[in-house]
Order: C-alpha cells, then sequence, then structure tokens
C-alpha cells in the first residue's frame, strides 16, 4: 500500500467548483481569487483541505472535464501565478489543496488532438485511440468521426468531443489496438507525468483523478490500469512523495493496488451509495433500507485491507444536490453518518448551508441535469447573495430564485443551522481519532428498512458507537462493552441501560464504548 502523506489522514475536504464559488472580479463567474478570499470560511467550517473540479483553459463543453491545455490556468479563473497564490495561502493557514487531473481524454481543441487529427505522421499521431479507417468503428467505444484528414474513426471517452487518450490495450483484438508498452502509449504516460510534475513543483498538494480506472482499454479486470497507476506511483514516489492521489474508480481493491492513497464511493455502479440519500425511498428519509450499501461497503472495505480509504462525498457536481431527496431535518442525519464515516469526508461546496437543486434550468457547458447543482454559492444578503457583483442575468448558472434560500451568512448567525451542526460533527470527528479517516469500523445493524444504522468506530482503545435511526419510531440494539459518554446527540437522542440503547426516532448520537 503506497505511503500517505500524513495530513491525509485527517483531511476533511471541501469540494469546489470553481465557476460557481466566488467572483471577484464581476463577470459573473467564480475565480481562484474567489476561492483564495474564502479559505478562512472553508477553515472556519472545520475543513482543511480542498479539492478545485478543473481549473484548467478549455472550451468548456464538459464544464473544464475538456482541457485544451493542462499547465494553463483559463483565463476566465485567472493565472497560474492567482493558484500559486492560493497554494500558498493555505499552507499558511495549514490547509492542502488538490487539483482535478482528466488523465482519459482532452478536448477536441487541444493542440495534442489537433496534430494527431493530421494524415502526416507526427509526434502526437499514436496520442489517441484512432482505428485505421474511418469506415471501422472502434466495437464497445463511442468515436468521434469525419473531422480529420486523418482516415480512421478517434475512441472517445464521455462526450463525442473528449477523444480518449492512447495508454494502449491490455488485449489488443484489432491490428488498430496499440499493446501498452506500445511507443504512443508509453509516451502519453510520459505527458501525463509532465503535468503532474508542473503542478506538484508550483505547489499543489496533488490530485483527484478524473475516470481513474479506465485508462486501459479491453481491460476487464483491470490489472492493465493497476499497472499503469503503479508506474505512476513509482514516478510520485520518487520524485513526490508527499503528493495525495485520491480516485474517481469505485473498486478500492484495484486502485489502492494502483498506488492511489483513497477512492472515491461512487453515485453510479454497485456502490448503493444513492440507496441512502437519492432515490425513491432514501434511507435518510426514514424510508429506505441501507443494507444492501453496507453489505457492499463491508467488500469493499475487506479488500482494501480495513483501512479507511473510502470517501464518501455529500454530493457533487455530477449528482442532485442532497437537498433534493432529503428535508432539513433528516439532512443532519446524512452529515452525522457522513461524518462518522472512514475515509476522508468530502462536502460538496454550499451542502453545508442546505443549497437547493435548482430546478428547470437550461443546461450550462455541458451539465445538462447536474446543472441544478451547479449553481452560484449563497454568500449572504448583498445583490446575487454575494456571489458577484455582475448584473443577475450575467451570472454563470442562474441561482436559486427561492427568497428564503438559505447563505452562508444567515446560517453562520443562526446557532441552530444546518452549518452549524456540520461544523460541530467536524468538529467532534477532529478531536476523536476513532471517528477519524483510519478508524475501524464495524457495523452492528445494517440499516435494513425499519432499523437504525449503528456502528462501532475504533482507534487502539478508543470506541465510539454511532447510532443513526432516520425512521418514524424508536430502536432498540444491544452492545457488548458498558455504554458511556454520549460525545453528540441529534434530536431525542439515545438512552442506554446496560448494554441496551434505545434510539428515539428521527435521531442519532454518538457513544464512548
Ligand atoms: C467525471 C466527472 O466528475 C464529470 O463531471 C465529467 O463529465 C466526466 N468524468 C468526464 O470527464
Amino acid at each position: 500500500m503506497a505511503k500517505r502523506p500524513k495530513w491525509l489522514d485527517t483531511a476533511v475536504f471541501y469540494e469546489i467548483y470553481p465557476q460557481s464559488f466566488k467572483d471577484t472580479d464581476g463577470d459573473g463567474i467564480g475565480n481562484i481569487d474567489g476561492i483564495t478570499e474564502k479559505l478562512s470560511y472553508i477553515k472556519e467550517l472545520g475543513c482543511s483541505a480542498i479539492w478545485i473540479n478543473p481549473c484548467f483553459d478549455s472550451p468548456f463543453g464538459d464544464a473544464g472535464y475538456d482541457v485544451a491545455d493542462y499547465c494553463k490556468v483559463a483565463p476566465r479563473y485567472g493565472t497560474n501565478d492567482d493558484l500559486v497564490r492560493l497554494f500558498e495561502k493555505a499552507h499558511e493557514l495549514g490547509m492542502h489543496v488538490i487539483l482535478d487531473l482528466v488523465p482519459g481524454h482532452t478536448s477536441w481543441k487541444h493542440p495534442w488532438f489537433l496534430e494527431s487529427m493530421k494524415a502526416e505522421k507526427n509526434e502526437f499521431t499514436d496520442r489517441y485511440i484512432w482505428t485505421d479507417s474511418i469506415w471501422e468503428e472502434p466495437a464497445g467505444y463511442g468515436s468521434l468521426r469525419g473531422i480529420s484528414d486523418r482516415d480512421g474513426s478517434c475512441v472517445v471517452n464521455f462526450f463525442t468531443h473528449q477523444p480518449a487518450l492512447n495508454y494502449g490495450f491490455y488485449k489488443p483484438d484489432r491490428p488498430w489496438q496499440q499493446p501498452m508498452d506500445s511507443e504512443g502509449a508509453l509516451s502519453t504516460r510520459e505527458a501525463v507525468k509532465d503535468v503532474m510534475r508542473f503542478w506538484l513543483s508550483k505547489g499543489c498538494d496533488g490530485f483527484r483523478v478524473d475516470m481513474a480506472g479506465s485508462l486501459v482499454k479491453n481491460d476487464e479486470d483491470g490489472k492493465g490500469t493497476i499497472a499503469l497507476w503503479q508506474d505512476m506511483r513509482e514516478f510520485l514516489d520518487r520524485e513526490y512523495p508527499e503528493a495525495a492521489m485520491v480516485s474517481e474508480w469505485g473498486e478500492p481493491d484495484k486502485s489502492l493496488q494502483g498506488g492511489f492513497h483513497m477512492d472515491f464511493l461512487l453515485h453510479f455502479g454497485p456502490s448503493h451509495y444513492n440507496d441512502l440519500f437519492r432515490c425513491e425511498a432514501p434511507f435518510f428519509e426514514g424510508r429506505g433500507d441501507a443494507s444492501e450499501f453496507v453489505a457492499k461497503y463491508m467488500e469493499n472495505y475487506e479488500k482494501s485491507e480495513r483501512k479507511g480509504l473510502i470517501c464518501i462525498p455529500s454530493g457533487n457536481h455530477d449528482m442532485d444536490r442532497l437537498a433534493r431527496h432529503i428535508s432539513e431535518k433528516n439532512r443532519r442525519l446524512a452529515f452525522a453518518f457522513l461524518l462518522s464515516m472512514p475515509g476522508a469526508p468530502y462536502i460538496y461546496y454550499g451542502d453545508e448551508i442546505g443549497m437547493n437543486y435548482v430546478e428547470g434550468l437550461t443546461s450550462v457547458e455541458g451539465g445538462y441535469g447536474r446543472t441544478g447543482s451547479r449553481s452560484p454559492m449563497q454568500w449572504d444578503d448583498s445583490g446575487n447573495a454575494g456571489f458577484s457583483t455582475a448584473p443577475s442575468d450575467k451570472l454563470y448558472i442562474p441561482q436559486d430564485p427561492d427568497e428564503n434560500r438559505p447563505t452562508a451568512k444567515k446560517q453562520i448567525e443562526d446557532e441552530d443551522s444546518l452549518y452549524h451542526e456540520v461544523q460541530k460533527l467536524i468538529g467532534i470527528r477532529n478531536s476523536e481519532k476513532a471517528l477519524g479517516n483510519l478508524g475501524e469500523i464495524e457495523f452492528i445493524c445494517n440499516g435494513e428498512k425499519g432499523k437504525p444504522l449503528a456502528y462501532i468506530r475504533s482507534m487502539g482503545e478508543e470506541k465510539i458507537l454511532v447510532v443513526i435511526n432516520p425512521t418514524g419510531s424508536e430502536c432498540e440494539i444491544s452492545v457488548e462493552g458498558d455504554p458511556g459518554e454520549v460525545i453528540y446527540s441529534y434530536g431525542e437522542g439515545i438512552k442506554t441501560a446496560g448494554n441496551i440503547c434505545k434510539i428515539s426516532p428521527a435521531s442519532a448520537a454518538f457513544v464512548r464504548i
């Protein structure tokens, strides 16, 4: 297992979608200086690290996940120097910054792709995956066709304007499919190492890696992609051992083998994450069933050496805001869960103040249904909720039109707000090792329909029982050992007698045992 940078062991992350966080130059779109200005807000909440979605030059067909220059901050966000200042300021505050690395594909406007489209062979001919003829489409993959002088169809990764970079095929089965050790595939790897070097040498603390598990093609079991990341790990161990690497992969056994420090729990695929938050009957709305989530979580936990290296986000730029599915009161229960699980928690900007999903928006920059979760942060009661001084119709995405929309200011002023609940929970997590990123977990009640979630977090001798009951009824659980001091309680809380705990409806509690 890769040696982790010390700070990651206690990190609580805050995810920032840079377009929508804070605009300091009045153009209606967030920028790097805006993030720097708000670092103290994030620190005050209790978070110690930030993840910034791609902030690089791009035609923004997928909100920046279509990079046109990996080594240049998009002018709309500022300059490379602004980003370096952000790193410095964060470090002064004892915080860390990870950037979003998008190694799977570029924009079709990237100079590498423009070269790769040329009929004459050049340095970038094999930087992407092309079939040999326009009449052959790559079976099993989407493709981009008919826009180049070069004869061939180019494999794409996500949207059709995101051509896939060539890391080779684990098992090539067509003449145009190059092996992983082909010259083109190896040179792509080196180019990505150069991108990492570029930002790490400027003070960035690591990367969240986009679609990290799908780089090598025809690689059903992920063996090729694991080997690829092991090579990246050797490079990092040699040159930047302090860089944190967090993968968007969703299979921690594979990503950790590949040398990542932590892996995200994904909101799609087999994780059952959204059984808890976003489905017909979410567990945290008191109507659902968490048992399949728990079974899958424990399967991954066992496979990843029982280390808390699975990161559970409150939400992100790709999924509905928590508030779209879970009422304000129940969201506190959701946060009690998110902030008492192993792995570094990730709070999506605005979730801490209960920002809404903005309904009915026209898609912005490839957001489609995701656009409603990407609206500008609501800071205060000034114009545009303090996000920007631009005219409202010039904002990157329209803001929540609700006149009672939450703002950071209102939430900070109200002692009983969600913000303060989240702040309190982070504070408790930060002061109890057992509840932290690396504490172990053992479930004693799996939240099957009508039951609470209950688990014991431990670190050495320290043990904390966490019980979260979103159901409408009191529930009883028995624990080994004597329940002692209650260190957190929400709702009517918990009553203990001997080894029996009774948890009230719509309540949560953390108890020392
Ligand atoms: C995952 C990112 O989170 C998402 O926003 C993006 O559209 C795709 N990867 C493609 O890069």
